[in-house]
């Protein structure tokens, strides 16, 4: 039985994909809308790669700086680099990306059978705040934990620590979820109960710890629980 229930964010309880799916859908926007799904995978690659990147590298910079330059070279790519008002709209949706349907009656449940339940994410503390708002899941949270405080990334070891450094949990009574596997396999490899979150249907990532559980949406996170 865990007792504190730990979400990655952004991925898992956000869709990341809607901020560029919701811009191509909008009138003027055929460029965007011929490559949108390129432009998403880009943007969100990128925006990882640096993170792991600037973790080895000790330069680390809030998410949204990375999310913004990850931005750049993902619109360049697609050839969408000249145009500076589509840019300001994508950033402007990245703060109020939708949640997953399934998540508000999931973080509703928990609440219910009296789990302590906390986001633990790379975004830096103003992004996760709109996300959260927009998204009007705040009152099922007990705590948004943003890796800002301890200035590194995921997976780093850091990171995890903050569950017992702010909730005061042990690491065996944490159920810690992401649809990320690499943050899943830092995650199980440091004591976490974790949940893979695949919606994709995609290989388990070969890293030295695996998911303890594996499901395709969040919506039964509560009987694993
Ligand atoms: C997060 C990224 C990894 O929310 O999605 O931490």
């Amino acid at each position: 039985m865990a007792i504190t229930c730990v979400f990655d964010a952004y991925g898992t309880l956000f869709d990341v994909s809607a901020a560029a799916r919701v811009a191509s859908e909008e009138p003027g926007r055929e460029a965007l809308a011929a490559v949108w799904p390129q432009l998403a995978d880009h943007w969100r690659s990128r925006q990882l790669q640096y993170t792991w990147l600037r973790t080895i590298t000790q330069d680390h910079a809030p998410f949204w700086d990375v999310t913004r330059d990850a931005l750049d070279w993902a619109m360049e790519k697609t050839g969408l680099a000249g145009d500076p008002e589509l840019r300001e709209r994508l950033l402007g949706l990245y703060w109020e990306l939708p949640a997953y349907p399934e998540v508000p009656m999931m973080l509703a449940r928990l609440k219910a059978a009296g789990k302590t339940c906390a986001i633990l994410s790379n975004g830096s503390p103003d992004m996760l705040e709109g996300a959260v708002d927009s998204a009007g899941i705040g009152e099922f949270l007990d705590a948004v934990l943003s890796v800002e405080d301890v200035g590194t990334f995921k997976p780093s070891k850091a990171v995890y620590d903050m569950v017992a450094a702010q909730l005061g949990s042990a690491r065996t009574d944490v159920l810690f979820v992401s649809a990320n596997g690499w943050d899943i396999a830092g995650a199980s490899g440091y004591g976490f109960r974790t949940v893979w979150v695949n919606r994709a249907g995609d290989p388990v990532d070969r890293l030295p710890h695996r998911p303890a559980h594996v499901l395709t949406d969040l919506a039964t996170i509560p009987e694993l629980a």
